[in-house]
């Protein structure tokens, strides 16, 4: 019975492959074998013997469904063929009132550095109200956005652009290479869900590891995928971050604040 599930790992695989993509199937394989999707699937085909069909089964179409995704937070776009970038684009109007809050809060702290991770294109934006003498770390981990931050002229403050996966930086170290202890505000617009879904990694031990005063996160109040609205869930996911940071005492206060079709959460 052992070797004929294999078979079907096997089979299933292939049929993945030929669905979505052999490419994408090959490199996520260890991981596809392993999410509740596949395990229901291979438990309904033992309990119902191997003469049945599974492509017909629900769980299959389950998993596809589930692979897709997978596929499609992996390849997606964040930006426009146009070359925009799509964060950029969809806050439109509100752009304006979100650098105007993001420098009135960094002014306020007295701040000196910002840390921006998953940058995009933003620190073009708000780097622009910041005062003369501002130390901005901007990191990316696409090659696009790195070209385009290097190019720019911030002669008023040090803009330091890090080409990296935000989750391989050890932010201790990486800080005091500039003799920087801890920043004064870190932002995370807009990418905390996706380094979590996509890396892995428990987004309160994340944050833990960051030196910094304030934090700003932001999440997209329509899903990227069906184009639903999701602000239940993201106020749920931003509260529940924000009592997980204070229970540790990472941070005193928190603020939501929600602008067009964007969440916020200011921690203090
Ligand atoms: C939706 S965009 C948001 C950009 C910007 N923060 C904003 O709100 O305008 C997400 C950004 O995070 C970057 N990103 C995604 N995963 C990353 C990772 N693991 N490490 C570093 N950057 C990442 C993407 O390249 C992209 O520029």
């Amino acid at each position: 019975m052992l070797i004929k599930m294999n078979d079907y790992r096997e089979l299933i695989l292939s049929e993945l492959a030929n669905e979505i993509g052999a490419e994408f199937v090959t490199k996520r394989r260890d991981e596809i074998l392993n999410i509740p999707e596949m395990r229901k699937l291979l438990k309904e085909i033992e309990e119902r013997g191997s003469s049945y069909n599974y492509k017909r089964l629900k769980e299959f179409k389950m998993l596809v469904k589930k692979v897709k995704m997978m596929k499609y937070y992996e390849t997606r776009k964040f930006r426009t063929d146009e070359g925009l970038e799509v964060s950029i684009l969809e806050r439109g109007q509100y752009l304006e009132q979100l650098i105007e809050r993001l420098t009135d809060t960094f002014k306020m702290i007295g701040g000196k550095v910002v840390l921006d991770i998953g940058s995009g294109t933003f620190p073009l934006y708000f780097s622009k109200e910041l005062p003369a003498g501002t130390v901005y770390i901007a990191i990316d981990s696409r090659k696009e956005v790195i070209e385009e931050l290097n190019k720019a002229s911030t002669s008023h403050l040090k803009l330091i652009v890090i080409h990296s996966d935000a989750c391989e930086i050890d932010y201790k170290s990486l800080l005091s290479q500039f003799n920087i202890k801890r920043a004064d505000i870190t932002l995370m617009l807009r990418v905390l869900s996706v380094i979590a879904r996509t890396k892995k990694i428990d987004p309160v031990e994340f944050i833990e590891s960051i030196p910094t005063r304030t934090l700003v996160v932001s999440e997209p109040l329509r899903s990227l995928v069906r184009k639903e609205s999701v602000i239940t869930r993201e106020t749920k996911f931003l509260n529940s971050l924000a009592r997980k940071l204070e229970n540790r005492g990472i941070f005193a206060y928190h603020e939501i604040w929600t602008i067009g079709e964007e969440i916020f959460l200011f921690l203090f």
